[in-house]
């Protein structure tokens, strides 16, 4: 995979963080995963799913008046489910604020971040979240922290690579894809596009392909997006992929290469759209070193051949270079966490 350009300075505070009072946090609230990353080295990236018992039998025999990620998921049958992000952004009811609030604390304990020194976060929120949508966000959490700021998430990847000028972030998610232009400053609305095929929209593709193909099929979005993530490409296939399917009575062996392509590639088309907007919006002294630059992240970029494939359909737009983001997991939270670290101090002092 190729390498680009180093990480950003994250040693510039560090005396800051050494003295031990302070806590640095970033943190990646996303439809799909919430991850969390903390100055004293500690991460975790759990599931954003909130799950409460159904009834009083299914309460007693959990013990917990609501479980979270992972644990929730297990449970599913016996739960009411939330995900109380949707599309990137929180929603504005009182229950799933709530639970945000739940799913928050709930990663902050996970890394010990719920103790002792003062605590100062920054939250990455999509390219295009509203004023509204930050306000959102930053009362549900602002009772955990001294200081609390929101960033763009793709501002924050970008900060992370080291990527702050002419780069073009394009962050595959599970409710958005979200590009952004990033140019040494924080981003402006023109230089962010985000679309709603991203992680969410392939599922749901893929369930409609399979049903389509088989009929009587019994699938579950959890066994769709669990093919996804184990065989996802685009382009040309590497081999044929089969799955096991229950049909009426009993269960068959499907082939679901041609699904999966499909699926997956259906994001392509508002992607290219997209950068090429981009591009050709940006100043044009500068626009050769933009398209030259070009990052994926979140977890969509690990579908297999994004790049390759991508690439290719730049070449009827001009041409482009791509690069992966190593770490789609942790790159959101990773680069809040450097940019939280990296404020000055008087900054937080003004939150
Ligand atoms: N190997 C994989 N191939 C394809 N998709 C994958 C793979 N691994 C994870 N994903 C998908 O990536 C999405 C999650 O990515 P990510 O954690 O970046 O999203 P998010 O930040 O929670 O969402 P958003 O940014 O939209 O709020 C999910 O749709 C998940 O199924
Ligand atoms: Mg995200």
């Amino acid at each position: 995979m190729p390498q680009k350009g180093k990480t950003n300075k994250p040693v510039a505070s560090a005396a800051k963080v050494k003295d031990g009072k302070n806590l640095y946090i970033g943190i990646d609230l996303g439809t799909d995963h919430t991850a969390i990353t903390t100055s004293d080295g500690k991460k975790n990236s759990i599931l954003s799913l909130v799950g409460t018992p159904r009834d009083a039998i299914a309460s007693k025999f959990l013990k917990k008046e609501r479980l979270f990620g992972e644990e929730a998921l297990n449970h599913r049958v016996a739960l009411n489910m939330f995900r109380p992000i949707e599309n990137g952004v929180l929603k504005n009811q009182r229950e799933d604020i709530e639970a945000a609030r739940g799913l928050l604390e709930f990663v902050m304990r996970s890394v010990g971040a719920h103790r002792g020194a003062k605590k100062y976060a920054i939250i990455g929120v999509p390219a295009q979240a509203s004023v509204l949508s930050k306000k959102i966000i930053t009362e549900m959490a602002k009772d955990f922290f001294d200081g609390i700021l929101v960033a763009s998430e793709p501002f924050c990847v970008a900060y992370n690579l080291g990527q702050l000028e002419h780069s073009l972030i394009v962050d595959i998610g599970a409710g958005t894809t979200d590009l952004c232009r990033v140019h040494g400053t924080m981003p402006d609305p023109d230089d962010q596009i985000s679309s709603i095929k991203a992680g969410d929209y392939i599922d749901r593709e893929l369930m409609k392909l399979i049903s389509d193909a088989y009929t009587n099929v019994r699938l579950t979005t959890e066994m769709v997006k669990r093919w996804k993530e184990e065989h996802s490409f685009v382009g040309e296939p590497k081999e044929e992929i089969t799955v096991e399917v229950p049909v009426d009575s009993s269960v068959l062996k499907l082939s679901i290469t041609q699904e999966i392509k499909a699926a997956c590639e259906s994001i392509i088309p508002d992607i290219t759209s997209g950068i090429s907007k981009l591009i050709s919006t940006y100043d044009p002294d500068f626009q050769d070193d933009l398209r030259s630059n070009i990052w994926l992240a979140g977890g969509g970029s690990l579908i297999r051949n994004f790049d390759v494939i991508l690439e290719h359909e730049l070449e009827l737009i001009d041409g482009g270079k791509v690069f992966k983001d190593k770490d789609p997991v942790f790159g959101g939270a990773d680069g809040a966490l450097k940019l939280a670290m990296d404020m000055p101090a008087e900054f937080w002092h003004t939150t």
